[in-house]
């Protein structure tokens, strides 16, 4: 049986999700598909009545979807929950089950780049307070990372991130940058500063210590000014793209029985899609 996989958003043109699942697919041999679904928010209850039916054996979920489908699914991992979120579904035993892999993609992507990642980064820096951030602060602090400040152009989204993950994640004033870089060993932007068609992300890194890991969850374009001032002063740069491909490795093995490989030709056949700067 050709098993149907989707993935749900809104708008859902732009993802990439198609071209990676086709991808592993084909590797594999398996004669599965995943497919777009442009899926409005009110139009979500009715989407997952097509999934329990059987039409689909799971599929992602993405913006603005995630969180509408939270409260609709019979079981929620312990890391959906903590999200407020779920990007990856699938039926079990005739219940609707659903996760959230960003948190893993991210980690994943950065032990790939940057092994010694943890050594280093007793102190992290994540921009930006929205469903991205929270990922990685989780992340992060799963994987006993002691010092995470947060900051964030509204102060109060900031708070009440931070408020998540008391005693692990500081919020502070954006203002303070410039003197954070300097003690950072692990900066993020989650923000969508920087990606094509917004302002870049500009912010002072003249502090920013030689061996620093920046990494911008941004990946349109592959190379953000941020990665590029990063790289001029001996920062280590960590592009968007690989959190992209990692955070889709559970949903296909769940979807499909096979665990696919975030492999360089899988990377180079996405990044041909993406246009430069
Ligand atoms: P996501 O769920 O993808 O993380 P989001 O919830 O829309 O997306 O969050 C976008 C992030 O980018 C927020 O932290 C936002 O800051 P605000 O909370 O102040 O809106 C940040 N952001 C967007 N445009 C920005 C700008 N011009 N300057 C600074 N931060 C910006």
């Amino acid at each position: 049986m050709t098993r149907r996989c989707f993935i749900i958003g809104h708008p859902v043109a732009h993802s990439r999700s198609p071209l990676i699942h086709g991808h592993w697919l084909s590797e594999h041999g398996l004669s599965g598909s995943y497919e777009r679904v442009d899926v409005a928010p009110a139009e979500v209850p009715a989407f997952l009545g097509r999934l329990r039916a059987g039409e689909f054996a799971g599929g992602n979920v993405t913006v603005p979807d995630k969180e509408v489908v939270l409260p609709l699914l019979d079981e929620v991992s312990d890391t959906a929950r903590a999200m407020g979120a779920a990007n990856t579904l699938w039926m079990e035993g005739g219940r609707l089950h659903g996760d959230n892999t960003d948190a893993y993609g991210f980690l994943a992507h950065l032990d790939a780049c940057a092994s010694g990642w943890r050594d280093g980064s007793g102190t992290a820096l994540i921009l930006g307070a929205g469903g991205a951030a929270r990922a990685v602060a989780y992340g992060l602090a799963g994987r006993g990372v002691g010092r995470i400040r947060l900051v964030n152009r509204s102060p109060e989204r900031a708070a009440e991130l931070a408020a998540l993950f008391p005693g692990t994640v500081e919020a502070r004033s954006w203002r303070e940058i410039p003197a954070l870089v300097g003690e950072s060993d692990l900066i993020v932007n989650t923000t969508s500063l920087g990606m094509r068609g917004q302002p870049p992300l500009e912010i002072d890194l003249s502090a920013l210590r030689p061996g620093t890991i920046v990494d911008d969850i941004v990946y349109v374009p592959l190379e953000t000014p941020l990665l590029a001032e990063a790289r001029r002063r001996g920062g280590i740069p960590v592009d968007g793209l690989g959190m992209l491909l990692h955070q889709a490795v559970p949903g296909f093995e769940r979807w499909f029985g096979v665990r696919p490989k975030v492999t360089d030709t899988l990377r180079a056949r996405i990044e041909a899609d993406i246009p430069a700067a």
